[in-house]
């Protein structure tokens, strides 16, 4: 069905940039600069510096970002890892493919990991720690990595929905060991198909990810030092992404006002939890603007029939997926969570006429349940 409102515009968004991602474009085919040439090596410097680390590394999903992380920190058969219950699969799958096992823990109200359940949750086998900055808002990092220091845990920030996402001023992807970016395109950063990076101020982590994109070779000897994987981020992608992140500044400030926008247009409704979380020290970058309902599958289906798309992330808890064979894990936030939460539209073409459209028809649900 053709929605009024899609929760997204990636036509709208290539025809904004048209001009920028035509001559890029070209460019990369046109002197077939197929496979890591100056694009890349372009992108990789400029995220660095926006993140704040002294390398980028570029890979083709933000899966392979944790994945790789995860080799690079020597992390494997018999190893912990702790991440949270509420997260998208792949931060798990990342765990599970190095032979490492999964502790899940719940998440608090802000959707991220809870850190009262982390130190209780840390064992002789535990090496290391995934905080997932869910939905554009970091973990309260100072928290997470006094634990990380005092358990001497290595600490891999799943970052891929948080980039330009600041905690006390210092950005996402910039605590850890790694941070780990996705650039499908649906993200903050995302590009034409599938994308990712790791970011790092190690240099032998950076060395090693270069390396195991490339299928374990050393580029410049010919050396093959590992098993690695197909999983480099190609140039055309590179290009685009270098492009788009010269916009990404403004695009954020544009995505905090539509959220201050849904936060003063819909604040007042009874049963309406809306993302208004505490604390100076965050800077949010809404991936999402998910907001919390015990009415949720009436206010979605309320919203489609008047035209709105809404998305839910996600439906049921990462355990009750038979097939993950994850275990029972005792996690009654996230449980909630999954039963409550509904996501607007939120993206960078949205207009405020638009955003006072989910507005009036969030506030005329409420009214008919009244
Ligand atoms: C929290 C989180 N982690 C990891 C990923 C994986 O990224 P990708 O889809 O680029 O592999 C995603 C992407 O949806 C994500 O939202």
């Amino acid at each position: 069905m053709a929605y009024k409102l899609p929760f997204v515009e990636p036509g709208k968004h290539y025809n904004n940039l048209k001009g920028e991602i035509d001559t890029a474009i070209t460019e990369v085919l046109s002197k077939g600069d197929l496979v890591m040439r100056k694009q890349l090596k372009d992108f990789e410097e400029h995220l660095a510096a926006f993140v704040g680390t002294k390398y980028a590394i570029g890979l083709n999903s933000g899966y392979h970002a944790l994945h790789l992380s995860l080799l690079a920190a020597d992390i494997g058969s018999g190893d912990e890892v702790i991440t949270v219950a509420h997260t998208f699969v792949a931060t798990v799958s990342a765990i599970v493919h190095c032979g490492a096992v999964p502790v899940l823990i719940d998440v608090g109200k802000d959707h991220n990991m809870d850190m009262d359940k982390l130190e209780l949750t840390i064992t002789s086998k535990t090496k290391a720690i995934i905080p997932v900055h869910l939905n554009g808002r970091l973990c309260n990092m100072d928290r997470l990595m006094a634990i990380a220091e005092k358990y001497n845990l290595v600490v891999i920030e799943d970052a891929a929905q948080s980039i330009g996402g600041k905690y006390n001023g210092k950005s996402a992807g910039s605590f850890g060991l790694t941070g780990c970016f996705s650039h499908y395109p649906f993200k903050i950063l995302g590009g034409f198909g599938d994308g990712g990076a790791i970011t790092t101020n190690n240099s032998e982590v950076a060395r090693k990810v270069s390396q195991l994109r490339f299928n374990g070779e050393d580029r410049e000897t010919g050396e093959y030092h590992y098993h690695g994987y197909t999983c480099l981020l190609d140039n055309v992608q590179a290009a685009v992404l270098d492009l788009k992140l010269k916009h990404l500044p403004n695009w954020i400030e544009r995505r905090r006002a539509i959220a201050k926008l849904y936060n003063q247009g819909l604040s007042g409704l009874l049963g309406l939890t809306l993302p208004c979380f505490d604390g100076e020290e965050y800077f949010d970058v809404y991936q999402n603007y998910v907001v919390r309902t015990n009415k949720r599958d009436e206010l979605f289906s309320y919203l489609k029939e008047h035209g709105v798309e809404t998305l839910i992330h996600w439906k049921k808890p990462m355990w009750e997926h038979k097939g993950l064979e994850l275990g029972i894990c005792d996690c009654s936030e996230t449980e909630s969570i999954c039963k409550e939460v509904i996501s607007l539209p939120m993206n960078t073409e949205l207009t405020d006429e638009q955003v006072s459209y989910v507005i009036e028809n969030v506030r005329n649900f409420y009214v008919t349940c009244d």
